[in-house]
């Protein structure tokens, strides 16, 4: 790369606050985001699971009056964010907590950005120079607290929202989405299924990754990420084997972090693959990009020997051949009971043409290592389908 003719733009995170327990202290923060009214955004499982209780404590035995929102889809739609957003008007909330995963906390993002907008949401797709329509004077704070260890949306200045109309998953960005503190607090992911524990770990995985391997100049997110990934290789087996490995589940919600720090950097063609799937069959999207993995991989091998080799050799692989990289993929895939094809989530080949159009507008797509045309895409989509591999 020729840096002396290179520009590039980096931001860093927020404030982050890591330990086990910090959320039972929820009150104090929302006294240093300037809260007095906050509207929660959470899953309604983590009410009934009691896992948010020491949150919620915390508000109630403060000055500090709240309500709680939960009415919204597993991938958050406009429709989602309007409900929530006029709930949060009629409220008149000051700010946002988002306890949950990645909807949760996109959702949150959302409202808050929203608040102060007088345009339709997708005006503010990641396009271009959109985020710059924006009344960026109204826009609320969130706090954010991620209860799944995979999409490090608590640390990310972007939303993704599915268009009602057109089914698409779209990203909205702004820089002010980025939540003003975010808590890792790895006790809330103790209660966390095996099978998400696995899919949200390997999406966590494929952020640190495609940052890697993607094609923009970022030497700070090349470091954040193979940390990440060390980070995960470590641990994610121990967290799908017994989920109350708290040392493991830490290590988790810190190499996810990592992993949408480093993505500022650009995510790739498992990402842009794998939105298609998942705005069309509402798949699980870390298990749909663990699904997608080696294959793009395996496409991308042409262009990536350097990143690979340098993972090969941090993560101690066998080898530092850069199909080193999917072997042991294919077998953490199968030690966390991952299926090997996309038929497994019912996508067959006749879904193709319309996927792969979808994936060729996608924004991931753009900075994967390898060019990634119709002929790729499909090619890509054909293997995963049927399991191919040519190790
Ligand atoms: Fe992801």
């Amino acid at each position: 790369m020729d840096l002396a003719n290179t520009t590039q733009s980096w931001t860093y995170p927020t404030n982050i606050h890591f330990g086990c327990g910090l959320s039972s202290n929820l009150a104090h923060y929302c006294e240093e985001a300037e809260f007095h009214r906050p509207m929660i955004i959470t899953d309604q499982k983590l009410i009934e699971n009691s896992i948010i209780t020491p949150c919620i404590d915390s508000l109630c035995n403060s000055k500090i009056s709240f309500n709680i929102f939960t009415d919204f889809e597993e991938n958050p739609t406009d429709k989602s964010v309007m409900e929530g957003l006029t709930v949060f008007q009629k409220n008149k909330n000051d700010g946002l907590v988002a306890i949950g995963g990645g909807s949760a906390i996109d959702l949150a993002k959302s409202v808050a950005f929203m608040d102060g907008q007088s345009q339709p949401i997708f005006n503010f797709e990641d396009r271009f120079d959109w985020w710059k329509k924006a009344n960026k004077e109204k826009i609320r704070r969130v706090i954010a607290i991620p209860t799944t260890a995979g999409t490090g949306s608590e640390v990310g200045r972007a939303a993704v929202i599915k268009d009602t109309q057109d089914l698409k998953k779209k990203i909205i960005f702004h820089p002010q989405m980025m939540p003003f503190i975010a808590i890792l607090d790895a006790k809330l992911t103790i209660g966390l299924p095996a099978h998400l524990t696995a899919a949200t770990g390997v999406d966590a995985l494929v952020h640190n990754l495609e940052a890697l391997c993607s094609t923009r100049y970022h030497p700070i997110a090349d470091g954040v990420a193979i940390e990440g990934l060390r980070l995960i290789k470590n641990n994610i087996e121990k967290a799908f084997q017994n989920g109350n490995d708290l040392n493991a589940r830490c290590a988790m919600l810190v190499g996810s972090t990592m992993g949408a720090i480093a993505f500022q950097k650009g995510l790739g063609g498992v990402h842009a693959l794998s939105h298609p799937i998942g705005s069309l069959f509402n798949s699980h999207h870390g298990l749909t990009n663990a699904v997608l993995l080696p294959y793009v991989i395996e496409y991308n091998l042409p262009e990536i020997h350097e990143p690979l080799s340098l993972v090969s050799k941090y993560l101690n692989l066998n080898s530092e051949k850069p199909k080193a990289i999917i072997s042991w993929l294919l077998k953490l895939r199968d030690s966390l009971q991952i299926p090997h094809k996309l038929s497994s989530l019912g996508v067959n080949s006749t879904h193709i043409p319309a996927l792969t159009k979808m994936a060729l507008n996608d924004q991931a797509a753009a900075t994967n290592p390898r060019i990634l045309n119709e002929t790729a895409i499909t090619s890509i989509y054909k293997s995963s389908i049927n399991g191919i591999l040519e190790l």
